[in-house]
Order: structure tokens, then sequence, then C-alpha cells
């Protein structure tokens, strides 16, 4: 089967989702869609699929879509995200949409909701985790090899000069941070947060975090937007009773520290995965390869679900630094 995809929302990331599915030997782009006339007939000419400039115009013009990719952007990068889902959803539609899923909680419930009520896969572009090295830690993790888990540490940064909302930061980078984070320790319990502006800044570009799981781990997230290019991207510490691995940079460097003994183990670029950039192939590749299984909405690695959860430890941070309190997620 060759999964028939439209993908709305052609700014550079609806272009990269193009580009994914055009490569994929089993996905095809048969629609394009974007309220901006240009990008839309752009995108149609490069990507040889059918302009469209509203979903509801692409939905009557009946096309066998079997998936669509919503990559609009808007307040704080996921302001736009909810109008093109609720449409598509509706028209029965599955989607696999850009993160952030809102940082209007009720939108993202809502979405959520209306998947699950249409039984329909609802998954989200979480890209961080889907990277050979964070499967093979995650396999370590499961077969028991780090012992019972203690403490998750996250450092999350990148050099982004946007100074949009207040809450730019944490609301647009950290949903991936906190997704890696679920996905080793499961949900969070309780959060603390302190917040920093960075010099001449008007919006919280620093954060740290301070996490209680659910399972009793505890962990810690670093994050910043005035930090970044020979800092790297992201470092990654799971740590167990037994022994512990230090991730970094999403898919580079994967290092096993056993707790009694000095041997390591260390796996450079495991599967040929080179940077965090790939992670787009291996996140819309394992979206399409469940598509054409047609596992269950519920079975969706990083879903509609799980991306609402890392907004409302989000919105718990935001809270917390206001109010100077320990919130519930
Ligand atoms: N997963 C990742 O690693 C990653 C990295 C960067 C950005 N992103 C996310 O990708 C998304 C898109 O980013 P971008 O930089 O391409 O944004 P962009 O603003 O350049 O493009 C968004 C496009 O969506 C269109 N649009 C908005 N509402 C629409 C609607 N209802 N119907 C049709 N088109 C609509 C806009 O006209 C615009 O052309 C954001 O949510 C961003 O957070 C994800």
């Amino acid at each position: 089967m060759t999964l028939k995809v439209a993908v709305v929302g052609l700014g550079g990331i609806g272009n990269r989702h193009c580009q994914v599915y055009t490569d994929h030997p089993d996905a095809e782009v048969i629609a394009v869609c974007d309220i901006l006339h240009d990008r839309a007939d752009k995108a149609a000419e490069r990507w040889n699929a059918k302009a469209f400039y509203s979903v509801q115009e692409m939905l009557d013009a009946g096309l066998p879509i079997d998936s669509a990719s919503v990559c609009s952007a808007g307040v704080e990068n996921g302001g736009d995200h909810y109008k093109p889902t609720m449409e598509l959803l509706g028209a029965g539609i599955p989607v696999l949409g850009e993160k952030p899923i809102s940082n209007r909680i009720h939108e993202a419930e809502e979405m959520v909701a209306l998947a699950k009520e249409k039984g329909l896969r609802y998954g989200i572009d979480l890209n961080h985790r889907f990277t050979p090295a964070a499967l093979r830690a995650k396999e370590w993790v499961e077969s028991g090899r780090l012992g019972e888990l203690n403490i998750v540490n996250m450092t999350m940064w990148i050099n982004n000069p946007n100074e949009s909302s207040p809450w730019f930061h944490i609301r647009a980078l950290h949903p991936h941070s906190l997704d890696v984070m679920r996905y080793f320790c499961g949900d969070v319990d309780k959060v603390q947060a302190f917040f920093k502006k960075g010099a001449g800044r008007k919006i919280w570009s620093n954060v740290q975090v301070n996490l209680q799981f659910k399972s009793g781990v505890v962990g810690h997230l670093t994050g910043s937007y005035d930090a970044g290019g020979s800092y790297g991207l992201e470092t990654l510490e799971v740590v167990g009773s037994e022994a512990r691995f230090v991730l970094l940079d999403a898919c580079e460097h994967l290092t096993f520290y056993p707790r009694r003994s000095q041997e390591t183990e260390t796996y450079d670029y495991i599967g040929g995965m080179m940077s965090f950039g790939e992670t787009f192939h291996s996140r819309i590749g394992r979206w399409i390869e469940q598509s054409i299984e047609g596992v269950k909405p519920e079975e969706i690695d990083a879903s509609g679900e799980d991306a609402l959860k890392v907004q409302r430890i989000i919105e718990a941070t935001i809270r917390s630094w206001e109010n100077g309190t320990i919130e519930s997620a």
C-alpha cells in the first residue's frame, strides 16, 4: 500500500514533511494546502501534488487522502494547529501534527478527544525520541540493565532570539525535552520551576525545572534559548540502581556506565544517524509504518495524548514560577 498524504501548512517544516514522504517508498504527497496561495502553489509544483487554499476546499475535492500532516505554526509556534486539525479529524482523516500540539490546553484536549471519538490515529512530531540511540537506551531500561530508575537529567538549549511571547521558550522548545523524559521515565506527577530572562531579553529564556515522576523517579530539566552552538543541543542522563546512560544530541553519542565496574560502552551515530535533522525521517517514517500496519490509535508512538501530557507539564512549570509553588502536572 502507498500512503496518500496531504500536507497542510507549507513553511519550511511543511516542505520538510513533503520531502520525507516523497523520499519514502510507501508514501506519496497528493495534496498540499496553505492559506497563502503562493506557498501552496509553489509546493504543489515542487512535490507534484494538487494545491488547495483551505482545508475545507481540499476536503470538498474528495481526494483519497489516507493521512495528513498539519504543519501550521501561529502563536508560540502552535496557535494555528487547532482549526485544520479539527477539520481533518472531523472528516475522518488521521493527523500527524507538528509540535507543540497547542499551548491552549482546552484546544489540545478537544483535538485529542475528537481523534478518540472518531477512532483515528493522531500523532505529533515529537521527533527527538525517534533515534536508533534512544531506542537502544530504551531497550536497556526495559530489559532491566539499568536496574531501578532513580534519576533523570535533561539539558536542551539552542540560540533563539525570538521574543514573541513571554513563555515562548518553554512552550515552543520543551515539548521535545519533556517528551524524551516521559519516554524513559513515564508520567510526571509534580513540578517546581525557576525562570530567568537572559541579558537584554524580555522573555523567560532560561529555566530550571525539578520533576517528580509518578514512578518516584526524580528529574531535572535545564533549558535555554541563550545557549547552544558549541554547547550542543541536548544531553540526557538516566540513572538507575545498576547503571546509567548518557545520550548526547539525540542520536550522536550514547554511553553506558555500569555502577560496579569501570567498563563503559560507547556507541557513536548508531544506525548511521548523524544529526538531529534526520529525526524528521525516522519519526515520519514510523508514522507511515504504523499507518500502513493499521495500528490501533492508542498504539501510536508520540501520540496526541502524549503531546497533551507534556503541555500540561509546561503549564504547571509556569504556574509554579508565577505562584512560587510545587504544582501537579
Ligand atoms: N519537530 C521539530 O523538530 C520542529 C522544528 C521546527 C519547527 N517545528 C514546528 O513546525 C511548525 C511549522 O513551522 P514553520 O517554521 O514551517 O512555520 P511557518 O509559519 O513558516 O509555516 C506555517 C504555514 O502554515 C500556514 N497555515 C496556517 N494556518 C493554516 C490553515 N488553517 N490552513 C492551511 N495553512 C495554514 C501558514 O500560512 C504558513 O504558511 C510549527 O508548529 C513549529 O513549532 C517543529
